[in-house]
């Protein structure tokens, strides 16, 4: 079975980007893909340094997130836009992740896998420049980003009290984001 793995660029209570993403894990999974849904802060890693992995190695939950992105064919990305880029949370569990280590291939958690991207924010462009970067960064390390992707503008807006995604178009978008990802992936797998 396709394997995806689902995390957000945010680990905020009530972050608007774990919103979207679940809405997009739902549509993987109605696409018969395997869906593990992670939380950044479950992964909590010091900010990379060179020195420090030289002298002790990769972080145990660095190594537990870097694992995991290799045990899945391709991924599930939502991430806040700061400042026009990424967050640095998010840039630093791939930092980590894509450090060589034993006998393994360069950027062995990244090569060949396929990507869905999306953002979401108050404001109204959604966040999509950050999608911008991070698919020049992902497709830099192996990653086969897909076309589609989805910035979500004025989310607050779409929400209903519980904080779950509330509005049928963004729905429908996000679920396809997911379904794509999910077949994509599939096809690699299968070729
Ligand atoms: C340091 C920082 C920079 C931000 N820069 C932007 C920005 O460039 N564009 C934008 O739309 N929102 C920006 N925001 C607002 C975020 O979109 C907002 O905090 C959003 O809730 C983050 O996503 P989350 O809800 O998933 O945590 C910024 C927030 C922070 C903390």
């Amino acid at each position: 079975m396709t394997k995806l793995l689902a995390f957000a660029g945010s680990t905020r209570s009530g972050s608007y980007n774990q919103a979207i993403l679940d809405v997009a894990v739902e549509g993987a999974r109605e696409a018969g893909a395997e869906v593990t849904q992670i939380n950044l802060s479950d992964y909590a890693m010091p900010i990379f340094n060179q020195d420090e992995e030289a002298q002790y190695g990769l972080p145990e939950r660095a190594q537990a997130f870097k694992h995991l992105l290799m045990e899945h064919d391709g991924f599930l990305i939502a991430s806040p836009e700061y400042n026009s880029s990424y967050p640095a949370l998010l840039k630093n569990a791939i930092d980590w992740a894509s450090r060589q280590s034993g006998d393994e291939k360069p950027l062995a958690a990244y090569r060949g896998k396929v990507a869905g991207i999306m953002s979401a924010s108050a404001g109204a462009l959604g966040g999509m420049r950050v999608l911008t970067v991070l698919r020049m960064l992902l497709e830099n390390i192996g990653v086969m980003v897909l076309p589609t992707q989805k910035a979500v503008a004025r989310v607050n807006t779409l929400l209903d009290d519980a904080g779950k995604l509330d509005d049928d178009a963004t729905v429908r978008q996000l679920k396809a984001l997911g379904e794509e990802t999910a077949r994509l992936a599939s096809k690699l797998k299968a070729g």
